[in-house]
């Protein structure tokens, strides 16, 4: 069984390939744009294939032979419901028996902006001729650690969230959850609202940045 990883070049899927190697169950195809940001993965034998979201025949021709797909939601706003609704489409013509795709929490009801593109995503996969699986990965940690170093020197960590709480986790983690779909069975048709065991507020996320830098930090909401 072969298994193809796209968005393989960004910080998520490029985690996923790392557990996809470390189960070693199964060979691995890597669908990128650019080719140069995996060549270390090439070197260690994830094969390379390149294709755009925006382009159904590349990712047609990607998806040859392959068993399991994960799709990487992509980053260009406002293009994503088209983009993902071709790699379905390559997906089906080319016989992929499973299809798995990174949703957000919660998208039926969840009142985002950015979980529209999400919403519409998880609509067409709804009329998939190939089975399909949500991963509806939370709020990433890291989706805080380019603010830290601000947050350290002044003392304030801002933000708007008021007194809410998120169960967050680490991309690895994520990446570990859409390796195992990928590898083990019975995953068709399911969705996994997938997050931390821990909850943590702003005022509580200062508190942890305090401990760990050894100086004050409070939560400015
Ligand atoms: N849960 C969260 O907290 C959270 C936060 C931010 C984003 N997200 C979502 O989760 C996804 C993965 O997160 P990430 O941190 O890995 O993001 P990332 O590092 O920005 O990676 C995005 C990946 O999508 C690829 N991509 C984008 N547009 C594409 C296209 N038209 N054709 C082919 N590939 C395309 C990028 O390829 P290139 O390397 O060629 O650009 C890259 O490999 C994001 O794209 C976004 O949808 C979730």
């Amino acid at each position: 069984m072969t298994v193809a990883v796209t968005g393989a070049s960004g910080q998520l899927g490029r985690l996923v390939v790392e557990a996809l190697l470390k189960d070693g169950s199964q060979p691995v195809v890597a669908v990128v744009r650019d080719p140069a940001k995996v060549a270390d993965l090439a070197a260690r034998g994830v094969e390379v294939r390149v294709a755009s979201y925006d382009d159904p025949e590349a990712l047609e021709r990607a998806f040859q032979g392959v068993d399991r797909v994960l799709l990487v939601s992509g980053n260009e706003f406002t293009k994503r419901v088209a983009q993902h609704t071709n790699v379905l489409r390559a997906a089906e013509r080319a016989g992929v028996k499973l299809l798995a795709y990174t949703s957000i929490p919660q998208a039926g009801r969840n009142p985002l902006i950015l979980a529209q593109e999400h919403i519409g995503t998880e609509a067409a996969l709804a009329g998939a001729s190939i089975p399909t699986v949500l991963l509806r990965n939370g709020w990433y940690w890291e989706n805080y650690t380019g603010g830290l170093a601000h947050a350290i020197e002044t003392g304030v960590l801002y933000g708007a969230a008021g007194e809410g709480k998120v169960s967050g986790a680490a991309r690895a983690d994520y990446a570990e959850a859409a390796a195992r779909v990928l590898t083990t069975d019975g995953h068709e048709g399911k969705v996994y609202e997938l997050g931390g065991d821990e909850t943590l507020s702003y005022a509580e996320l200062a508190q942890v940045i305090s401990e760990v830098a050894g100086k004050p930090v409070r939560y400015q909401d």
